[in-house]
Formats: C-alpha cells, sequence, structure tokens
C-alpha cells in the first residue's frame, strides 16, 4: 500500500517518524523550511541505528539497508511523488495550512496528506484544498519518541474517505501499533486528557520550586505509576511545543480556565528554556 514516505519538518517528532517509517522498509525523505536540518536529521537517525546495533536490537545488514532508503531534501528539491505526505511542522494553524496548500501543488494527487498536529482541527487544516485531496487528509498524531510508542491517534475529518481511514488502521495494526480512532475535536483523547496532567501540576507548584518541582514528578511517577512525571515528560516534549498546544486547546474551548496556560510555561518560552533539545528545562541536560 505504502512505498514512499515525504516528512515535512526535520524536529523531534518527523526524525522520529521519518525512522520508524524506514523501520517498515519505506523510502522516505525528510524535508525542512530550514535547509540544513534535514541533513542533520538523517545523521541523528544513522547515529540512533548504529547505538541500536551495539545493543544487538538490529542486525547491521538491517541498518544499512535502512540508511540507503532514508534521505534529506529541501522543500525545493522533495520528490513530487510520495503515497503520504506527514506534516510535522510548527504547531500553528496558518504554517501549517499555506504548507499543505503549497504542497497540493505540488505532489502527485494520488498522496494521502496527513498531519500530525497534537492539537488542530484537521476539518480546519485542510479547509482551502480541493475535494479530492480533502478525501486524501487525515490526521496521524504519533507520540514521542515515535519508535518506541505505540500509540497513533488518527483523526478523520468530516471529509476523509473511509477507506483511506480503514486501510492505514490495518496497516499500522500489521506494524506493531496501536491506532485509536478519533473525532477531529480539540487535542483529540490523548492531549486533551493531558491538559490536567500538566495543569493540575502547575497550579501545585506555582513558581519555578525545585522541591516541589522533583517530588510532583517523583510522585507521579513512583506512586502514580507514570513513566515520566509531568515536568519531566514536559521537558521531553519541547515546552514551547507543549504551550502551543495549551494554547491552541484553550482557545478551541472558548478559553475555559480548566485549560489556561500557566506562567510557568510561558516564561520557559521567553527565556529559551524548552527542555532536553535547548538542553534546559525544568531540569538541566547540559554534559
Ligand atoms: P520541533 O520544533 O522539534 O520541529 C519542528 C520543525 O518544523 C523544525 O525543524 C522547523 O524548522 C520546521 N518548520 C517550521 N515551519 C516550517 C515550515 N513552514 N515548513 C517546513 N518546516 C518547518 O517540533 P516537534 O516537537 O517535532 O513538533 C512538530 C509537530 O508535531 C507539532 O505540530 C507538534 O504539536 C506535534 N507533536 C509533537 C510532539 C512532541 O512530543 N514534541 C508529540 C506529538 C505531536
Amino acid at each position: 500500500m505504502l512505498k514512499k514516505v515525504l516528512v515535512i519538518g526535520a524536529g523531534t517528532m518527523g526524525q522520529g517518524i521519518a525512522q520508524w517509517m524506514v523501520q517498515q522498509g519505506l523510502e522516505v525523505e525528510l524535508a525542512d523550511v530550514v535547509f540544513d536540518l534535514p541533513a542533520k536529521g538523517v545523521e541523528k537517525i544513522n547515529e540512533s541505528w548504529k547505538r541500536l546495533v551495539e545493543k544487538g536490537k538490529f542486525t547491521a545488514d538491517e541498518v544499512l539497508n535502512w540508511s540507503t532508503k532514508l534521505k534529506s531534501a529541501t522543500l525545493e528539491t522533495f520528490s513530487t511523488d510520495p503515497d503520504l505526505v506527514i506534516e510535522a511542522i510548527v504547531e500553528d494553524l496558518q504554517a501549517k495550512k499555506a504548507l499543505f496548500n503549497d504542497a497540493d501543488k505540488m505532489i502527485d494527487e494520488k498522496a494521502i496528506f496527513a498531519s500530525n498536529t497534537s492539537s488542530l482541527s484537521i476539518n480546519d487544516l485542510c479547509s482551502d484544498l480541493p475535494m479530492a485531496r480533502k478525501r486524501k487528509f487525515l490526521g496521524l498524531h504519533f507520540f514521542n519518541p515515535v519508535p518506541i510508542m505505540k500509540l497513533v491517534e488518527i483523526i478523520q475529518s468530516k471529509d476523509t474517505d473511509q477507506e483511506v481511514i480503514d486501510n492505514l488502521k490495518t496497516w499500522f495494526e500489521e506494524r506493531g501499533k496501536v491506532p485509536a480512532l478519533c473525532q477531529d475535536s480539540p487535542g483529540f483523547i490523548v492531549n486533551r486528557v493531558a491538559r490536567n496532567f500538566y495543569g493540575e501540576p502547575f497550579r501545585i507548584v506555582g513558581d519555578f520550586n525545585r522541591a516541589k518541582i522533583n517530588a510532583t514528578d517523583a510522585i507521579l511517577r513512583e506512586v502514580g505509576g507514570f513513566k515520566m512525571g509531568p515536568f519531566e515528560l514536559l521537558d521531553l516534549i519541547g515546552i514551547d511545543v507543549n504551550l502551543s498546544v495549551t494554547k491552541s486547546v484553550w482557545e478551541a474551548f472558548k478559553k475555559a480556565p480548566r485549560f489556561a496556560p500557566h506562567k510557568l510555561q510561558e516564561g520557559m518560552v521567553n527565556l529559551g528554556l524548552l527542555g532536553k533539545k535547548t538542553g534546559e528545562g525544568y531540569y538541566n541536560y547540559e554534559k
């Protein structure tokens, strides 16, 4: 069904999606608006495979074969004949719409278009596209880190063909992912529920207080049974990405106080402390 995938956005999620897709035997191109990021992303994925070979998770032959299938591209040079385009750029409705509108003019009509948005409306994202593309447009919301996390939310717009949804659901199931069909509602399932996982801890901690942050994470991890505490998870996701999602869900719910962004999110983003990717967030990762 799928042979060739174009992933646009070579950040945390684009890299993870590209890696997992190649591991399924697909040819993948990774592109970004920033010229050198796709090549750096490809390099990081190859390094990660090397470490996994050393740990005995994959064979050297497998990884050699995958590395020939993974390529970097720019927004000017990507191939125009993929079967699937997955967008994983910044969580901003206008930026994503502009990208899809441009891509629609360049890319073969057979291609399915998917957004990895965490919270934006799939109907809104495809609203300017011709009906033929809308029928092949959906949300594919992967989780971080993509090669490990099994869940994929599949979001159908009012125009997505049922066949596209059903085929992708089966395709993911056959490859060990756990697809969950969601309605096109703010934050879908996980990010709507997760607002409280972050919101209440923010209200408990109040200001940046190291002891309270550590204690909140430890309680949720060790007593609550979560793999990571909320502040650890925020650092992994990216505090900027999480703030955009918070704002988008809050606005979609007409600024309901229970979804309101917290000053601890805005403050960190203003200081450029975005979590693991910048070396510092609620914790310090600098070596
Ligand atoms: P990121 O900030 O790591 O990467 C975004 C990339 O998009 C950057 O490399 C940037 O240069 C590129 N970009 C921005 N505008 C662009 C454009 N117009 N054309 C092409 N490339 C462009 O962000 P991340 O974390 O990878 O998130 C991407 C998407 O995935 C967002 O919609 C986010 O909500 C969603 N998501 C994020 C998760 C996470 O844990 N970080 C989990 C699930 C979904």
